[in-house]
This record gives structure tokens, sequence and C-alpha cells, in this order.
């Protein structure tokens, strides 16, 4: 068992070329969709550093080594994708947002099917494309689910997104050589900004402006979500087990819940977190963030100037609304994550840990004060 110390330097030697990263020796090829995002970042940077994967990345945004491509259309998929002939694995974890979870489904089965589409006609030596869902499949954005939750567990009536996409490829790989994966995480805590789903920048940036403001860290949520069991899963971690299940045959055409591996409640880790930032707490106060943190633009922009952070936009280092629906959950939120264990992946991570390094990581990218 090893605890998160960030990804090993196993690497032997990686060439930034263009818009892909080639190590030496290489012997796989990644392509990753939507690798700007919290999950997809370190999933890139993780092949990256085992050194016999070529690595190609995908996003609208583009980027140094990303082929800027909008999968929500079918031929501009095909056309900025046309050129690649050798892909092994593909790593889907792109995502669009939307108001409503009927709303989520046409444009997230549309991007998987306009990828598959693209890449599996010209890539002959496909062999496994992993797709990254999350507990949603087990309706838990709904209220109290059945916990732990397994991958064995029955289906919930649709619309749900995670479900038509785990079809879609079910229905495609049945006859083909290649296999498919399914990536359960928790809530995932990485580090990449501008997303709109990521808990651990939203604790910081809230503690952060707390802070300033001489205000004690109050749990913002409701109070049953304070003592709700919970579970994590750290973004480097998950990259591991992703690229575990891509490359493991006994693990093909399956799903596994993937978590750090241990259980916390928010008042005995809040503060603790609260003594991170040498802040002190406060009795909860169900504030939702969204309303509460949105005038505090300009509050951001003073502390900017102040501590000299970086100079992101405060829109985008916001991921309010996320806050408001993790911190609303007063039903426990856990699956079981022993089957991707017994099965042969150990690695685990501890929670407190985790929050502590992706603060510091914050500190450290003048993101918030340090
Ligand atoms: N974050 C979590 O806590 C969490 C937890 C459990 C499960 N999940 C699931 O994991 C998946 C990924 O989540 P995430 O948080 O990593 O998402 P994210 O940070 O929003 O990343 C989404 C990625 O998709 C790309 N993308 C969006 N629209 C695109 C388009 N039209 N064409 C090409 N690329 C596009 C984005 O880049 P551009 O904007 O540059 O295109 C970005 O790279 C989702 O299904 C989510 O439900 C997330």
């Amino acid at each position: 068992m090893a605890e998160k110390t960030g990804f090993p330097t196993e690497a032997a030697e990686v060439k930034h070329t263009g818009l892909v990263t080639e190590a030496t020796g290489v012997k796989k090829t990644a392509l990753v969709a939507g690798a700007a995002g919290v999950i997809g970042s370190s999933l890139v940077q993780y092949l990256e550093s085992l050194g016999d994967w070529k690595v190609i990345s995908l996003s609208r945004r583009g980027g140094p080594q990303h082929i800027p491509v909008d999968l929500l259309d079918p031929e501009d998929s095909k056309r900025q994708l046309a050129h690649l002939k050798d892909i092994t694995h593909v790593f889907y974890s792109a995502f669009v947002d939307k108001p409503t979870w009927i709303a989520l489904v046409p444009p997230n089965l549309a991007m998987l099917t306009n990828l598959i589409n693209a890449v599996e006609p010209n890539n002959k030596g496909l062999q496994h494309v992993s797709l990254m869902q999350g507990y949603k499949v087990y309706g838990a954005h709904y209220g109290p689910f059945k916990t732990p939750a397994r991958e064995t567990d029955a289906n919930h009536m649709p619309p749900e997104f995670n479900i038509d996409q785990q079809q879609f490829l079910e229905q495609r790989q049945s006859g083909s050589k290649w296999s498919w994966s399914a990536i359960r995480p928790s809530v995932v805590g990485g580090t990449s900004l501008g997303n709109p789903m990521n808990l651990a920048l939203v604790i910081a940036m809230y503690a952060g402006i707390s802070k300033e403001l001489n205000l004690p860290l109050r749990f913002p949520g409701k109070p049953g979500a304070y003592r709700t069991i919970m579970e994590m899963t750290d973004a480097d971690l998950l990259a591991k087990a992703t690229i575990w299940a891509a490359t493991t045959p006994s693990a093909a055409n399956q799903a596994f819940n993937v978590s750090n591996g241990d259980l916390f409640r928010w008042e005995e880790l809040w503060p603790k977190i609260a003594d991170y930032f040498h802040m002190e707490t406060a009795p909860t106060l169900p504030m939702p963030l969204k309303t509460i943190m949105a005038d505090k633009g300009p509050l951001y922009k003073k502390m900017q100037d102040k501590y000299g952070l970086a100079p992101h936009p405060y829109e985008e280092l916001s991921s309010w609304t996320f806050g408001d629906f993790v911190f609303s959950w007063d039903y426990d939120f856990f699956g079981d994550g022993s089957k991707l264990r017994r099965m042969g992946f150990h690695t685990y991570v501890d929670t407190e840990k985790m929050f502590y390094q992706l603060f510091d990581k914050f500190k450290s990218e003048k993101v918030i004060p340090g």
C-alpha cells in the first residue's frame, strides 16, 4: 500500500514535439479526450510519466500539447482526428455541463459517439476504450442512494448520460478486437483550474476569502451534510487506476468504483482543514456559496494585488455551484471500492493528506495566499 506522493518519475525520457508527447521506447499510444479537465489533466501527466506511452490530448481550448477539437461537431471531430492512425488506447474524460440532468444526455452522448466514429475506422490497432463515469450511475445526485454502491447495482430510471455512454460502448465493442472499461470515481480531488467541478479549489478559495475577511472557516452546507459519511478520489490515484483497468486483460469490459480507500465525515475533517489554514471554525450555517461568493470578485482582485497572486479571473476559479451540490448531501455518499483492490490494484490515498497537498499546490501556484 502506498500513500499519495505525486507521480513517480517512471519516465525514461519525454519529448514534447508539437501536438504529441512522445517517450522513448513507446509501445502504446493514448488519445485523451477531455485532457484539460480535472480528471483528464492528471491522466495526461501520469501517462507522460510512465515512459512507454505516446500521449495525444484533445480539448476545445487547445494548448501546447492539445489537438483543438469540438467533439460536439462530428465533422470537426473527423477532420481534426483523421491523421491519427496508431491509437491503441482511448481515454474518455470529456464532459460538457448543462443545467439539468436531462439536458446532459444529448451532448455528452454525442461527444463520445463522434470521437469513436472519428477514431475507430482509422486505428486498426485500437485495444481499449476507457470511459470516465461517476456515482451518477448509482443515482447519487438524486438523493439517498444505496451505500456502499456496488458495480453490480441495478441501473436507475433514465435519463442518465453515464449509462447511455456505457451502453453505446458495449454495443459498439461487441464483435470488435478492442475492450472497454468504465471508471467510477467519487468526488475527485485535483489541481486543474477553470473547470466546473473541483471541490478542493472550492474549499481553498472559500477559505482564502473567509480568512481575508477575518471570518472563521464555517461549513456552508446542510447541517446533515456535516455528519454524513463521505469519500473522495484523488485525481492522481484515479489516473493510475484508469490505466490499470485499461491495460489489465482480466479487467476488460467491466466497471470499477475508484476511491481513495478511506472514509470521513466533514465534522472531523473540516476543523483539521481550518487548522491547515490557521483559522477557527464556527457552527455550520447553510449558505449557498453561489449567492454569498457572487460579489467577492473585487475582493479577490485586491487579494491578487496584495499577495502577488496569479492573474486568473475570479469566475474561472469558482465552482461554487458544485460546492453547493456536494455540501448539500445529507446522506451517506460512498461506494464499495473493493472490486478494484480484489483484482490487483492496491494504491491507497490518505484523504486528509490529499487535501493538504492540493492546497499546497494552490498556494505554490499563487491561486490562494501562501
Ligand atoms: N470532477 C469530479 O469531481 C468528478 C467526480 C466524478 C465523476 N466525474 C465525471 O468525470 C468526467 C470528467 O469530469 P471533469 O471534472 O474532469 O470535467 P471537466 O474538468 O469539466 O473537463 C471536461 C473536459 O472536456 C473537454 N470538453 C468539453 N466540451 C468539449 C467539446 N465540445 N469538445 C472537446 N472537448 C470538450 C474540456 O475541455 P475544453 O473546455 O477545452 O473543451 C475538458 O478538457 C465527467 O463525466 C464527470 O461527470 C467528475
